[in-house]
């Protein structure tokens, strides 16, 4: 059998709130599957204003309230090899994916076309997971919960293409 390595990378603008939030909240679930051998998971933003910073505060606090540890975390910029390596590359809101879709029309071999990672979501399909940077901690808890959400059915799609991953 074929060792498939399933690539998923999370992005969104800043690549210090949203994107390390999924990146960690979906790491603790590909483990607790016994899949963290199978599933490459990374996250980056569309900007490059905080490249080599660690998770914002507030979004690290939110999350290992919920027993998500990011601090590990570094953020970095997404580039057109990423768009060639990744089978998902999942936008947190509209206007990453629209930054995105304007790299994937400028790269040759891309392979998978960026879509929004709220397709994923029952409770809140097809949604943008709203930008926390500028309001309070409610703001963190409302991407968690859009993220843990979502999380599942990408395990779950993930599952359905790659039937043999476990
Ligand atoms: P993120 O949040 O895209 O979820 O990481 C932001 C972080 C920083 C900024 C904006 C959004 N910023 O303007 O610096």
């Amino acid at each position: 059998m074929t060792e498939a390595t399933v690539r998923v990378m999370f992005v969104c603008l800043g690549n210090i709130c949203r994107s390390p939030t999924a990146h960690g909240v979906f790491r603790h679930m590909v483990a607790e599957a016994g899949l963290d051998d199978r599933i490459e998971i990374a996250s980056s933003g569309t900007g490059d204003w905080h490249i080599g910073k660690p998770p914002d505060q507030r979004a690290a606090s939110a999350a290992l309230k919920r027993q998500i540890d990011i601090d590990d975390l570094r953020a970095q910029q997404v580039t057109a090899d990423d768009l060639r390596a990744f089978d998902y590359v999942l936008a947190m809101d509209a206007d990453n994916l629209a930054s995105l879709q304007t790299l994937y029309q400028a790269t040759a071999d891309a392979r998978a076309e960026p879509s929004l990672f709220m397709r994923y979501s029952t409770a809140y399909r097809d949604q943008s997971v709203p930008d926390p940077y500028f309001g309070g901690e409610q703001g963190f808890e409302r991407v968690l919960d859009m993220i843990e959400d979502a999380s599942s059915g990408l395990l779950a799609d993930i599952r359905q293409r790659w039937p043999d991953l476990d």
